[in-house]
């Protein structure tokens, strides 16, 4: 007869000690999906869609990998010769951009191993004013990232083929503080995809113009 309230108190004390647990883990739940959508996403930055398919446009990139900066690239190969000498013409006449790129961390560690990028992998290009002069006229020459004038995605998503690849190009539309305003569609094959596939070295990525991806430490 005292076996038994004996057993049950153990019981309730490894069960209030099971209930303790289940709360600890709860609450690293809690804490790690926060960091997951404000703070940095090391390591586990996959894409995210709407409902209509659209792109959301990744948070927390800033601290990804850094893989490289092109100074003013114009692109010619692919355009038309019009195009192109206009261009050109343009950017020898005016400040060009700076276009830094990133890539989610977990794609570069993978790319460095193995010289393949997994899926999915994701790379943001955040193009950028190369300005002249500061505010406070201290420049006296050289060029500074001044405002944000595009913001790019390419996607590799082998769960999801756009127009049969697995690579998609994003380019966003961006409001007055140079902040991507809303998702993006994926923009047609024969727009981005195309001048990639045929002149990007690595996967349809520029590796040869970035650093971090073609000589890394
Ligand atoms: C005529 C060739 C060409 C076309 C067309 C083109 N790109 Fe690119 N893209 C480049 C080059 C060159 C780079 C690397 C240099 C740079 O711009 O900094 C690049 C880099 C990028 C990057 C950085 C990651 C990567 O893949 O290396 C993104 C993102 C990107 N382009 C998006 C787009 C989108 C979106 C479009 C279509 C709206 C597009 N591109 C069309 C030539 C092209």
């Amino acid at each position: 007869m005292r076996a038994r309230p004996m057993g049950w108190r153990r019981m309730v004390g490894r069960g209030s000690a099971l209930i303790g647990a289940a709360i600890a883990v709860a609450g690293w739940l809690t804490v790690s999906e926060t960091t997951g959508q404000d703070g940095p996403r090391e390591g586990s930055a996959r894409p995210e869609y709407n409902r209509k398919g659209e792109l959301i446009a990744p948070k927390g990139f800033r601290s990804w990998v850094f893989v490289g900066a092109d100074l003013s690239p114009v692109y010619g190969p692919a355009l038309p010769e019009s195009t192109a000498r206009e261009r050109q013409r343009n950017a020898a006449k005016e400040p060009g951009t700076f276009h830094n790129i990133y890539i989610n961390p977990e794609s570069y560690r993978a790319f460095l191993k193995t010289g393949k990028f997994p899926d999915p992998t994701l790379l943001v290009m955040e193009v950028f004013k190369a300005e002249t002069r500061d505010a406070k006229g201290i420049l006296t020459s050289g060029e500074f990232e001044g405002k944000r004038v595009s913001f790019e995605v390419a996607v590799k998503d082998e769960k999801r083929l756009h127009e049969g690849v697995p690579w998609a190009y994003y380019p966003f539309e961006l409001d007055a503080q140079g902040k991507p305003s809303q998702p993006a569609t994926a923009a047609p094959k024969a727009s981005c995809y195309d001048c990639h596939l045929k002149h990007a070295s690595v996967d349809n990525v520029w590796v040869q113009f970035y650093p971090a991806l073609r000589d890394p430490e």
